[in-house]
């Protein structure tokens, strides 16, 4: 597999192509950004602990079930994925009321969520990702209802696989944001799940483990991330 030319950059990955059209290169950058790119920061080791994080998810999802983009890691810092066509749509699924959730509701953080609350938002940094519904989602065209059952399908197994996984290691999954795409006409789950995606507590301290520790500026990030994946068994 040939490593070609760059085809995208976000906020954290870039996207190569590759001599077969079916599969790109995801490359894991060191960039951190918070509240849509306004905060950015190099933080060493992000990119090569994330890259080895979703990629021991990933391989841990498909195992159970679940449909991923996720082909194989060719090296410390890059994968090799399906080359998707990404929906604009992210889905979160929360499990502990936190973040935008207690902004927006004005209900107390660390507040048990039974059942699981799921929202869906707009990928759009100059919108601010705003939360939208499932009759945006399929007036706008940004995906298929079918699709859309899909995705939510999707999102809430993952929810009971990775809340067991963590909470075996003595973590809470307080919430998580996924992203889907399109393959040969197929949902998968593409894009990363690592802890710059989701909230990881200590289930004893409540110690935060994951990007809030970036965006309150705690310290300790990268230090935190590689604990998680000490706990669950990520080899770094
Ligand atoms: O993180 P923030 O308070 O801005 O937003 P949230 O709606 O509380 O985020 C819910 C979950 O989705 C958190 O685990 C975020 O890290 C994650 N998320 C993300 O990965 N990317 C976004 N653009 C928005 C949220």
């Amino acid at each position: 597999m040939e490593k070609k030319q760059e085809l995208y950059s976000g906020k954290a990955k870039s996207v190569f192509a590759t001599d077969d059209n079916d599969y790109v290169v995801l490359s894991f950058r060191d960039d951190t950004s918070a509240f849509d790119g306004e905060k950015v920061e190099q933080l060493s080791r992000k990119g090569e602990v994330n890259n080895k994080f979703n990629a021991y998810i990933m391989q841990y999802l498909a195992d159970n079930g679940i449909p991923t983009h996720f082909e194989k890691l060719l090296n410390e810092t890059e994968s090799l994925v399906k080359n998707m066509k990404m929906i604009p749509v992210e889905c979160v699924v929360r499990n502990v009321a936190s973040g935008s959730l207690v902004r927006r509701l004005g209900v107390e953080d660390g507040l048990e969520l039974n059942p699981p609350v799921f929202e869906f938002f707009l990928k759009n940094d100059a919108l601010h990702d705003p939360m939208v519904n499932e009759y945006h989602i399929e007036t706008f065209g940004w995906a298929k209802a079918e699709d859309v059952n899909k995705m939510k399908e999707l999102t809430f197994k993952v929810n009971e696989l990775l809340k067991k996984l963590f909470a075996d290691a003595g973590m809470i999954l307080v919430d998580y944001k996924l992203e889907f795409g399109l393959f040969k006409g197929e949902v998968y789950l593409g894009d990363e799940f690592s802890p710059d995606g989701c909230r990881l507590w200590d289930a004893e301290t409540r110690k935060k483990l994951d990007k809030d520790r970036f965006r309150q500026g705690l310290g300790g990030v990268i230090e935190a991330y590689e604990e998680v994946a000490r706990r669950i068994g990520v080899p770094l």
